[in-house]
């Protein structure tokens, strides 16, 4: 049986399928899509691949650039054709829980500027209703104990400031991450989010709904590509 390497390897190369020559390609962040981004540097340097990317952290744009991918600014151009990204959590309805790396805000605002969003995971990722998985919610450095007592008191949960050593995690934007444990009750993503988003402290939540297009699954019986019905690639 393939280990879990292996199987994040399978899908991060599977996912450079929906890349081609000419696109503008938002890069995600995480150890699934460090293979794609891999791959697709090795498409340029051995296939003569044509694409600009969009990096989603300074991990990636680091890794990008060492891979030899252009890279271009989101704000000078005019939209992405595809972004691949990996997720903590994807369910039924392609919602997905991501942030796991602590880069969803960046993740959120190229995923929102991409015609399509294709998830790379494997199958230990796919669950019936989101929230095993702590859910990840960039929040303010400023009063962030107050802003962490507000989203335990609207989830009803324990949540805690992530750390990283003994200080709190710094995201590539200055802020802190808060990671709420809901346990898997996230029954409407849609309105968590938008009860999370009403908090002043709450910067961005890890929930990224309506916007997976595909998700490109490995498993032990091999690679899956489940298209959302009502996604941009069917
Ligand atoms: C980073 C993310 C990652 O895409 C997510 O955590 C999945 O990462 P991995 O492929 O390493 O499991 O959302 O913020």
């Amino acid at each position: 049986m393939a280990d879990v390497e292996e199987l994040k390897k399978m899908a991060g190369i599977e996912a450079c399928k929906f890349v081609k020559s000419g696109m503008k390609v938002g890069l995600g962040t995480g150890s699934t899509v460090k293979y794609t981004i891999l791959e697709l540097g090795r498409r340029v340097s051995e296939e003569g691949l044509q694409i600009v990317g969009v990096p989603t952290s300074l991990a990636t744009e680091e890794l990008a650039i060492q891979v030899g991918i252009e890279l271009v600014k989101l704000s000078d151009i005019d939209g992405l054709d595809i972004v691949i990204d990996g997720a903590d959590e994807f369910d039924v309805n392609f919602q997905l829980i991501k942030g796991g790396g602590a880069a969803l805000l960046r993740e959120k605002i190229v995923a929102q500027q991409s015609n399509s969003m294709v998830v790379v995971a494997d199958d230990r990722k796919k669950v019936s209703i989101l929230g095993d998985f702590p859910l990840p919610i960039e929040i303010t450095p400023f009063s962030y104990q107050s802003t962490i007592r507000q989203i335990s008191k609207l989830l009803d949960c324990e949540v805690s400031l992530r750390l990283e050593g003994p200080e709190a995690k710094v995201t590539d934007n200055g802020n802190f991450i808060a990671d709420a444990k809901t346990g898997p009750t996230i029954l409407d993503p849609v309105s968590t989010e938008s009860d999370l988003l009403n908090i002043a402290g709450v910067v961005q939540v890890g929930l990224f709904n309506n916007m997976c297009d595909a998700v490109i699954l490995a498993g032990k019986n091999g690679i899956e590509t489940l298209l959302n019905p009502v996604g941009n690639l069917v």
